[in-house]
């Protein structure tokens, strides 16, 4: 278990969102000094090793963040008990997340927009099969909740 938070965001592939919530999580929580563990993982298991789309590389430049290293992993039952908080992007990944939930798992299990006043509930939607827009939005829902979970995390760690 970590001193600190340690946070787990999970999507279908972990090559568009869930790369791109830890990125912004990463950026918020950098910026405010507040110490935490990040990373980022897919439920499926189609992109592992591989880096980022490339739509969702070009849009965290946009914004300054290189995410060129970042590579592909799954989702794997032992994240569920060395993360404190795994993120779900979107509401079919959240109920894929609760089918491979261990016994005895600690991680507290929760959708990235629930941290976002109005949100709660709703999904940050797939971008893969879209156009670049479709990324720009996404990353503002995820800068949104990573601002979110910052603050909630400061008020109850
Ligand atoms: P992500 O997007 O779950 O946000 O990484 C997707 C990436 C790849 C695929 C679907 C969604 N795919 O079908 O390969």
């Amino acid at each position: 278990m970590s001193d600190r938070p340690a946070v787990l965001f999970v999507c279908l592939g972990n090559i568009c969102r869930s790369p791109l919530a830890e990125a912004a999580f990463r950026h918020v929580t950098g910026q405010a000094g507040f110490p935490v563990l990040a990373d980022s993982a897919g439920t499926s298991g189609w992109h592992i090793g591989d880096p980022p789309d490339r739509r969702a590389q070009a849009v965290a430049r946009k914004h300054g963040i290189d995410i060129g290293s970042y590579r592909g992993r799954r989702v794997s039952t032992g994240d569920f008990l060395s993360f404190t908080h795994i993120i779900a992007l979107d509401r079919d990944n959240l109920e894929s997340l609760h089918g491979v939930q261990p016994a005895g798992a600690t991680a507290e299990l929760r959708l990235l927009l629930d941290y976002v006043d109005g949100r709660a509930g709703q999904s940050v939607e797939d971008p893969y099969y879209g156009g670049p827009e479709g990324f720009d939005r996404v990353w503002d829902e995820v800068l949104a909740g990573a601002q979110g979970l910052l603050t909630r995390l400061m008020e109850r760690p």
